[in-house]
């Protein structure tokens, strides 16, 4: 049975309703129109659907709306702006990342939650914090590079 849930989403107070089992991904991309958390597995295997809770990246497709409780969600579209893009975004641009761009919301997602924490990561500890997530284009030497660039953007 549906039930109505509050949101802020990018800042934003939103009233959804929907059955409490529902994934936050479809709850983002079919209610509220925030089409950057892609759908991948849907079995927290690909990070295709990350987004930030509360600060913390999270795999949408398995996050039930019920558990977001009064949490901030966060989707790609509110990390930066066209006038103010995140280091990231703008790493991504310079280092000519992207090929078909399905798997880029997770990567950056993900790696922008990691370096808001971690201040000058090594090579390693990028590939550890970025372990999980797919890339079937093959562009993970070119995001690692972003990452870098970011990184050092954001020192
Ligand atoms: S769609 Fe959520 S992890 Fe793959
Ligand atoms: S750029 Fe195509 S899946 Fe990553």
């Amino acid at each position: 049975m549906n039930q109505r849930f509050l949101l802020t989403v990018n800042g934003t107070s939103h009233a959804v309703d929907a059955d409490p089992d529902t994934p936050l991904l479809y709850v983002l991309r079919d209610d509220l129109g925030l089409n950057n958390p892609h759908f991948g597995c849907g079995l927290a295997q690909c990070g295709a659907c990350t987004v930030h809770l509360d600060g913390q990246a999270a795999r949408s497709c398995i996050t039930p709306i019920s558990a977001v409780g009064n949490g901030e969600i966060v989707t790609l579209a509110g990390l930066g702006t066209p006038e103010k893009p995140h280091p990231l975004q703008m790493a991504y641009i310079e280092e000519q990342v992207p090929q078909c761009g399905y798997c880029i919301n997770g990567w950056i997602m993900t790696a922008a939650a990691f370096l808001r924490d971690k201040k000058k990561p090594t090579d390693a500890e990028i590939r550890i914090a970025l372990e999980g997530l797919k890339c079937r284009c093959g562009t993970h030497m070119a995001i690692l590079r972003a990452v870098k660039r970011a990184a050092a953007a954001m020192d």
